[in-house]
């Protein structure tokens, strides 16, 4: 199996992550390992790397890519929602650091052969792992059409979100749509004017896609999840980075950040803390990190890319 991914803004996360010889750190999204890497080159000697993935093939290259450092990595299948536990498993109470690095891998699109893409005619599956429930094209079949249209309105902000819903529903009544190929004929159909508007840059099944496979694999419920528990499983001065290319997935890793900062909320007349808040992480990053104009120029897919940090206090 060939596995292609570019990964983004590397020197970016090996900064803030602040990478140390003999150091133990989580990337929770190992891809084309090409964020694990650039830690294993700065963490030995006496370094480990715990990886993460929910998709085998991701596991399978990072095995062979990482073959070099395979004393100093830990390899684990499974859904960063369940870092906790896999920490726990491992019998790590605490890590220096954590990288997440959001979304699809290129491989995802091109190589998986499970219809992440609409310029690919492929089996409607969307699914990253197997721990996700329902395959793409069972779940357009099975959701009614205000499921549908709330999910092309929330996730891709489609503006023609309940015309595709009524769309889907009405061909999917005469014939199971079973390929990506079969659901952007649907899509294209019922966007108006998405043959050749001159407005509409992008697919018309762009937004479609994105928000299909972010509900089939429950993205959003998992990057909140993986917020939740991160703080805790850091050290005290251990760091947190997160890469997300989505503006609601960007707003959870944002709040959460945030909420981890808030200390004590009482009311200064308050002769002691009654509220319990302590402030857990320290934000590094006010603003979030964007790629530079080179990386973008050689990897348009980072163009969306933002990176948050905090340090554990
Ligand atoms: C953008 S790629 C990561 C690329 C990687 N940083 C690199 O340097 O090549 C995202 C990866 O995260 C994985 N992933 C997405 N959601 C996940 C989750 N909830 N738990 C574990 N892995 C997940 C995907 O399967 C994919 O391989």
């Amino acid at each position: 199996m060939s596995y292609f991914h570019i990964p983004v803004m590397t020197d970016q996360v090996i900064r803030r992550l602040d990478c140390r010889p003999g150091g133990v750190y989580v990337d929770c999204t190992l891809g084309g390992a090409g964020h694990s890497r650039a830690i294993l080159e700065r963490i030995l000697p006496g370094g480990v790397l715990i990886g993460l993935d929910r998709d085998a093939d991701a596991l399978e290259n990072a095995k062979r890519k990482l073959a070099r450092f395979s004393d100093h990595i830990r390899l684990i299948p499974g859904n960063f929602r369940d870092l906790a536990v896999h920490l726990e498993d491992l019998r790590i109470p605490a890590v220096d650091g954590i990288v997440a690095d959001l979304g699809l891998s290129r491989h995802h699109l091109e190589g998986s052969g499970r219809g992440f893409s609409f310029n690919r005619d492929e089996p409607l599956d969307m699914r990253m792992g197997p721990d996700a429930e329902a395959t793409a094209g069972e779940f357009i079949a099975a959701s009614e059409a205000d499921e549908l249209a709330r999910i092309f309105r929330e996730y891709g902000e489609e503006r023609w979100s309940r015309k595709i819903a009524q769309a889907i529903v009405r061909h999917r009544a005469r014939a199971d749509i079973q390929t990506s190929r079969q659901l952007a004929q649907v899509v294209e159909a019922a966007v108006p004017g998405s043959r050749g508007e001159a407005g509409r840059r992008i697919h018309p099944a762009t937004r479609v896609f994105m928000a299909l496979r972010i509900a089939v694999n429950r993205e959003l419920e998992n990057v909140a999840a993986l917020m939740e528990q991160a703080p805790r499983c850091l050290k005290s001065g251990g760091r947190l980075c997160v890469i997300s290319f989505h503006s609601l997935e960007d707003r959870i890793v944002k709040h959460q950040m945030r909420e981890s900062e808030n200390s004590c909320t009482c009311p200064p007349r308050f002769p002691q803390c009654i509220c319990g808040q302590k402030q857990i992480l320290r934000v590094l990053t006010r603003k979030p990190e964007r790629p530079n104009e080179s990386e973008i120029a050689a990897n348009p897919m980072a163009r969306s890319a933002k990176l948050r940090a905090a340090e554990k206090l």
